[in-house]
């Protein structure tokens, strides 16, 4: 498998006499698997038309004109979240001025000061525009600010002499592309493993228009999907309703009920290293869903509903692991070690995350956790009230610490 397989690229291209060499770029990066989805500035529409890149790419190309066109859509920001990795080629001085100051003054701008990921760059220019002090200082701000500059080759420039400033040839765009980013991604502590995580509660419908469900905000399974990219996992999120955003670079998978969240898990589960059960699952779900709307009741004795268990999840899968590290949460409100203990050795999870709800700035859905982590063969530790990004990082790393990468 090639490290491009299924990697979300955004290309961006500027206005100049080589944009028309990004066409080759995009299509060595197809033929390596990946998806490629292409932003015009409005220059670069002059030499090559959206309708070249539309046709190799198989996707809708963002540029101003498709903007002011769909109102509706905030296309550049959507395309922006897509992204895994950008690159920016060729990059004109003028566009490079613009991202070092972080100008969003038009669709392809914009996609690029909104994105996170990482952002490579293949200046081309005439070679006195290159020297000039203000594009090297511009390429400078653009390093410090974490973007990767691949130097211009030496050749013969549009301008009829040689100079330093020509867009290298596109195969070698590729290959140093490559090596950036398998230098990038091999060095992340969670280079190559799949991980899965579910985020948020259940709903489980009464009739069509209520449900029970809880407080779960969604946050701490999110930041732990988005922690787990940036550690360079594969991540899978499978999420119930929030009000979050969707987490960039993951795979999405959007559910309702507990039983929805099941056959999703199952799904993924054998091809997954380390499963981490954030959701908050509904323990119960009506015995039946009515098909209409429930009366009021032409009585006093108030409304009974039939309530049946759901599945457990976690103990089903971790009841079929192989290799798999699985880790659970237990929310809980009095007692928090003893009945976090029993739920470890009771669901034979590899680590419990166990928060204390009733406390204040703790679990649902506030912006801070504090949680123990308890494994059979460690002792338990209790972090501090931290964020929940904070949290993240430390299941992830106690995980780590513990084994997690390497058991398949
Ligand atoms: N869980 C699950 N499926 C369920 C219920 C819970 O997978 N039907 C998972 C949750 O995602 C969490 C863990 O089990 O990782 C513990 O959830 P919690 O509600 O604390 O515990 P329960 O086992 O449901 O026990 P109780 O509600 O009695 O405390």
């Amino acid at each position: 498998m090639s490290i491009w397989t299924d990697r979300h690229v955004t290309v961006v291209v500027s206005g100049g006499i080589a944009s028309y060499k990004a066409l080759t770029v995009i299509r060595l990066l197809m033929h390596e698997g990946a998806q490629v989805r292409v932003a015009l500035t409005a220059h670069a529409t002059e030499f090559i038309t959206p309708l070249t890149f539309q046709t190799l790419t198989q996707q809708p190309v963002v540029t101003d004109e498709f903007t002011m066109t769909d109102p509706e859509h905030v296309v550049h920001v959507a395309l922006a979240d897509w992204t895994d990795v950008m690159l920016i080629v060729p990059a004109t001085a003028n566009l490079i001025a613009k991202m070092a100051t972080g100008l969003a003054d038009d669709a392809a701008t914009t996609t690029i000061l909104a994105t996170t990921a990482p952002k490579y760059v293949v200046p081309a220019m005439n070679s006195h525009m290159f020297a000039n002090p203000a594009t090297t200082r511009n390429l400078g701000q653009l390093v410090s600010d974490g973007m990767t500059v691949l130097d211009p080759a030496t050749g013969m420039l549009a301008e009829g002499y040689v100079g330093h400033g020509r867009l290298p040839e596109p195969p070698e765009i590729v290959a140093w592309l490559t090596s950036q980013l398998l230098a990038h991604e091999t060095g992340l502590p969670l280079h190559g493993q799949r991980v899965l995580v579910t985020a948020g509660g259940t709903r489980e419908m009464l009739d069509p228009v209520r449900y029970i469900s809880n407080r779960s905000s969604g946050k701490m399974g999110y930041a732990i999907a988005r922690v787990a990219r940036e550690m360079g996992a594969k991540v899978t999120l499978i999420s119930a309703q929030t009000a979050l955003p969707r987490p960039e670079g993951i795979t999405y998978i959007q559910v309702t009920t507990a039983a929805e969240m099941l056959s999703e898990v199952e799904q993924a589960f054998p091809t997954t290293d380390m499963l981490i059960m954030a959701a908050a699952v509904s323990d119960y779900r009506p015995a039946e869903m009515a098909a209409q709307k429930i009366k009021k009741q032409p009585n006093d004795h108030g409304l009974t509903l039939q309530l049946t268990e759901t599945t457990d999840i976690l103990k089903k899968l971790a009841g079929q692991k192989q290799a798999q590290f699985v880790i659970g949460f237990a929310a809980e409100t009095q007692q928090l070690l003893s009945n976090a203990t029993h739920k470890l050795t009771a669901k034979n999870l590899d680590l419990l995350v166990a928060n204390d709800v009733s406390a204040p700035g703790v679990g649902f859905n506030g912006d801070t956790n504090q949680v123990t982590l308890l494994s059979q063969h460690h002792a338990a530790v209790t972090t501090e009230l931290l964020s929940k990004e904070a949290i993240a990082q430390i299941v992830l790393e106690t995980a780590i610490a513990q084994g997690a990468v390497g058991k398949a």
